[in-house]
């Protein structure tokens, strides 16, 4: 898969070359391309914002440079139709959901806003374009961040353990929280490992058991419990 990310701050995007993303990069399951936005702003002081139209306060970025960006990074692999993803608080929810369908794709290109967002003649233009296999805004949580750039981190790293040959043990992905089939609406339960007892806690007996049946029906239940305590939105009624 490529992955394209631009922003103005493209050394904070480097954490990717670390950890299992990292070995994702070096492996070459992942073709990962940085680009700094200011290199594509043609003023003396490499321009990326400007005052909001109709007022109010702060900073919106230019349609310009990100459209230079974009045709720039879009130019460089004629053969495929990336997915331009956009994210912001007002996007649609990115979920587990969204890290499998993505896990599919050939190419991503994120596009880190920051100041008051990119201006919205720039997600009108691409979504348009027949070159371009759509555009997504999407939301990693009802919190508001500084900018695109840790919200892609964290897109990036749960695209990633999906893909195929990054995760060691492949089945690792399918019992996750939220994972498709049986966790789709629901969170793992706790994990133990040696030694059986510590300081005054004791593993439950029925992990040491052998009972793979048992240890199934209590992993379920203690999932259950869990999804029911903290996460009733995930129940339905
Ligand atoms: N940019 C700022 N806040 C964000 C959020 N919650 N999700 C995605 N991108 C963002």
């Amino acid at each position: 898969m490529r992955v394209d990310i631009v922003s103005i701050f493209p050394e904070y995007l480097e954490p990717l070359r670390l950890s299992l993303v990292g070995k994702a990069v070096d492996a070459g399951i992942i073709d990962l391309h940085l680009h700094d936005l200011r290199a594509y702003t043609r003023d003396r002081h490499r321009t990326v914002d400007d005052t909001p139209y109709g007022g109010g306060p702060g900073m919106v970025m230019s349609p310009v440079p990100w459209g230079e960006a974009l045709d720039h990074v879009r130019a460089d692999e004629p053969s495929v139709r990336p997915t331009l993803v956009v994210p912001t608080p007002s996007g649609r929810p990115f979920r587990q959901a969204t890290a499998q369908e993505w896990s599919d794709r050939d190419w991503l290109v994120f596009a880190c806003g920051r100041y008051e967002g990119i201006d919205a003649r720039v997600v009108d233009h691409f979504s348009g374009r027949e070159d371009w296999d759509g555009v997504c805004e999407v939301s990693i949580g009802d919190y508001v961040l500084a900018g695109g750039e840790a919200a892609v981190l964290v897109m990036v790293e749960a695209v990633a353990r999906l893909l195929p040959g990054v995760l060691g043990n492949e089945n690792s992905a399918r019992e996750d929280s939220f994972a498709p089939g049986e966790m789709a609406e629901r969170v793992e339960g706790p994990v133990f490992t040696k030694p059986p007892q510590w300081r005054d806690l004791h593993v439950p007996d029925v992990l040491l058991s052998g009972h793979h049946g048992n240890i199934e029906q209590w992993r379920r239940a203690q999932a259950d419990a869990r999804t029911a305590e903290r996460r009733p939105d995930l129940l339905g009624d």
